[in-house]
């Protein structure tokens, strides 16, 4: 019986890992410049969170989710997303008594039972940023401008950024109401969850993938049309500051997020080489969320990136693997004891040591030195144990050296041939 992986759900394998590694670092380093602290959520949550703030007439909430009943009986759920896991954090731990603003990062996999294709897969992982505190359009920018340094950091080219506001709770009772009154003459074209959302909530038939509800709410009115005076202040002042960053952005008043916990500012960062899932990294505020889940009123903004899509517009992947500094060849049990020992007393140096298993011959050794690209090689034959002696091969300049059995010595030639 051979097992796979389930469907949609990839192995990440080196040396790809290695890419990876250098994306987390990166991401870790430019954090950590605007003050952002790593926090590491539970992959599992109570269901409830997501309805409460994803939004049950979601796709994600009505078809997406890993849902299911632990022994106890209660409906847990793998994360979908951060934002709700991590709110449900940020009241139980008390976060709020930090001082503000509360800047966090995490990393980790996100589960959505979405049909798998290129860029969309059902375990994905995601590097995101939670701001909370601030109500000053100016964080927006900050945050906004955090996400494009890490892009530049990457040398990520072909992204653009597109911004715009969706206003307050207040805002949207008019839009929805202008959005229903434009759409009831045309829903018996739509599908049915578009019937269904057009009375609970309208807005998601703006997110809708049917070819028939696209069309049918082409000329449909924009919610920037309908923002409040406050809402439409704040994304003036946003936009002031993002220019001020000198940040490059589009305004795309038809930018629909799928969730729906967002107030005012919601962006997403594209690129014409992902095909059709174009978003590499999307976020926005949201406003009421800390409040629904029963804490203070408290503003908030993020972001995530969907790292399996950076890795895409990565130009040049790290995956060049690089082999061990030193390479133990042995030959005989007694030799292959001392490698094992001087092996450990390098590693307590710091140094990439490997021993040989291919046993007896010294050469299908030394051509496995050489597949795994070892830059030096020590031989332990029966001469060198005679002498109490190694030779070390440097297999780079093709040169060698005799140095006594004794792992100073060892290290203390490598040091000096480099
Ligand atoms: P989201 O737009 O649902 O936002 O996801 C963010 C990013 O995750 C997307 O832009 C995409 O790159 C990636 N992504 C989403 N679904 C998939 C998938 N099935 N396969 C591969 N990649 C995927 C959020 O999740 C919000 N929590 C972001 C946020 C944080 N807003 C405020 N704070």
């Amino acid at each position: 019986m051979r097992f796979k992986a389930p469907k949609g759900i990839q192995d990440i394998l080196p040396p790809e890992t290695s890419t990876w590694q250098h994306i987390e670092a990166q991401a870790r380093e430019v954090f950590k410049t605007y003050g952002c602290r790593e926090i590491r959520l539970s992959i599992i949550e109570p269901t409830d969170i997501f309805l409460r703030s994803i939004g049950e007439t979601t796709d994600i909430v009505e078809k997406e989710m890993y849902t299911f009943q632990d022994k106890g009986g209660r409906s847990v759920t793998l994360r979908p997303e951060g934002t709700a896991g991590f709110v449900r954090a940020f009241i139980e731990h008390h976060l709020y008594n930090e001082p503000s603003p509360q800047r966090y990062y995490y990393m980790g996999p996100m589960f959505r039972y979405e049909r798998p294709q290129a860029g969309r897969q059902r375990q994905f992982y995601q590097i995101g940023v939670e701001v909370l505190g601030v109500e000053d359009p100016m964080i927006d920018a900050e945050v906004i401008s955090m996400l494009w340094a890490l892009f530049k950091r990457l040398q990520i080219k072909d992204v653009t950024l597109e911004v715009t506001s969706i206003g307050c709770r207040q805002c949207r009772l008019d839009y929805k109401e202008a959005l229903k009154d434009f759409l009831k003459d045309k829903l018996t074209f739509f599908c049915d969850d578009c019937k269904r959302r057009y009375d609970l909530n309208p807005l998601r038939v703006l997110d809708c993938k049917v070819e028939a509800c696209i069309k049918g709410r082409q000329g449909s009115p924009s919610i920037t049309g309908f923002l409040c005076r406050d809402c439409r202040e704040h994304f003036k002042n946003v936009q002031y500051y993002l220019k001020l960053l000198s940040l490059p952005y589009n305004i795309n008043p038809e930018l629909v997020r799928g969730l729906d916990y967002y107030t005012r500012t919601v962006f997403e960062v594209k690129s014409h080489l992902l095909g059709a899932q174009n978003a590499v990294a999307a976020g926005g505020r949201y406003g009421n969320l800390v409040e629904e889940f029963g804490g203070l009123p408290t503003p908030a903004v993020g972001f995530a990136i969907g790292v399996e899509r950076l890795l895409r517009l990565i130009e040049k992947p790290h995956a060049h693997e690089e082999g061990p500094e030193l390479f133990f060849c042995s030959l005989g049990e007694k030799a292959q004891e001392l490698s094992l020992i001087l092996a450990e007393e390098l590693r307590a140096q710091g140094l990439w040591v490997e021993i040989s298993y291919d046993k007896p011959s010294l050469r299908s050794q030394m051509r496995r030195a050489d597949r795994i690209r070892a830059k030096y090689v020590i031989v332990i034959g029966e001469d060198e144990l005679k002498g109490q002696m190694v030779t070390i091969k440097d297999m780079q300049e093709k040169r060698e050296f005799k140095v006594t059995l004794e792992a100073k010595e060892i290290l203390k030639t490598i040091r000096q041939s480099q």
